[in-house]
């Protein structure tokens, strides 16, 4: 399948998603987003794929929402282009979703970098929510998941302010994974997708579910879904076939059901 703004490659258990705008530093037009959504969905149903890298270029990840395409449009216009229920597709994902960022992560780019489950940055990552100097705030998501990733004290600071923070700022603050070298981020992002890809497919996909879950329940019922999805692995042959060579010394030979 080809796209006009993305990039599409399989590998060996995985696939690279990667942003094609380079002209405007991936700014996200509702082109890029509606070819986005697609495409995970896409690979979130194909068996050979696991696990999914999104990336920029070295340049940026994405510089956010398309200036451009939202300037002059109303209140009325945005709520019928009703953009955020292509954002809300994306956290359905049930694959883990790799970030290779590289570059600026700015707005919504930062927005989508914190859909993704797992972050691998370079040292000239720049990662900011600059939509104050714009007269508007964050919209997808930006205010919350930044919340939640980082706290109250550094997302106030970084929303208010506008101001990028560094790869390694972020990494201290909780934000992304690891930091590497620019020439290694995207090596480092798909050597961890194989890894991943290794793994019980069904079992990945219930331990992704019930991470999230942890953002949007109570402790009580956050374990009670645990649990729930505890059980609910040992009715697969993944659970059988993983204990099974534990016990036989050997390596394990995942059916994915
Ligand atoms: C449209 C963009 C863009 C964007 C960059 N470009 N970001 N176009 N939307 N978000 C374009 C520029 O207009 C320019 O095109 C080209 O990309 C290169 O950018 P420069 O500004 O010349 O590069 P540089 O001087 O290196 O500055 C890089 C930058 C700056 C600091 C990242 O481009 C910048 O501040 N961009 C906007 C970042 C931002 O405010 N993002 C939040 C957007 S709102 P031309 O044609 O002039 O060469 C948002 C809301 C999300 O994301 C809500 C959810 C959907």
């Amino acid at each position: 399948m080809s796209y006009a703004h993305l990039l599409l490659t399989k590998e060996s258990g995985y696939a690279v998603v990667q942003f094609n705008r380079p002209e405007v530093l991936n700014a996200i037009n509702i082109q890029l987003m509606t070819e986005l959504v697609d495409a995970l969905e896409m690979l979130d149903k194909d068996d050979e794929v696991r696990c999914i890298v999104l990336t920029g270029n070295e340049k940026a990840f994405a510089a956010g929402a398309d200036i451009k395409e939202m300037a002059d449009a109303s209140a009325m216009e945005m709520l019928q282009r009703d953009q955020f229920a292509r954002w809300d597709r994306i956290r359905k994902i049930k694959k883990p979703i790799i970030a290779a960022v590289s570059g600026f992560a700015l707005g919504g780019g930062c927005e989508l970098m914190m859909t993704c489950d797992i972050v691998i940055a370079s040292e000239s990552a720049k990662i900011g929510q600059p939509e104050i100097n714009l007269g508007v705030i964050p919209g997808a998501g930006g205010t919350q998941r930044l919340t939640r990733a980082v706290g109250k004290a550094k997302a106030m600071e970084m929303v208010l302010t506008g101001r990028m923070i560094g790869a390694q700022e972020a990494l201290q603050c909780g934000l992304i994974n690891k930091v590497v070298p620019v020439e290694y981020y995207l090596q480092e992002a798909k050597d961890l997708a194989k890894e991943i890809a290794g793994k019980s497919p069904v079992a990945v996909k219930i331990a992704k579910e019930s991470i999230l879950k942890a953002f949007d329940t109570t402790i009580e019922g956050g374990l009670e879904f645990e649990r729930k999805n505890f059980y609910l692995l040992f009715s697969s042959e993944d659970q059988k076939e993983g204990m099974k060579a534990f016990v036989e010394k050997r390596k394990a030979e995942w059916k994915g059901r």
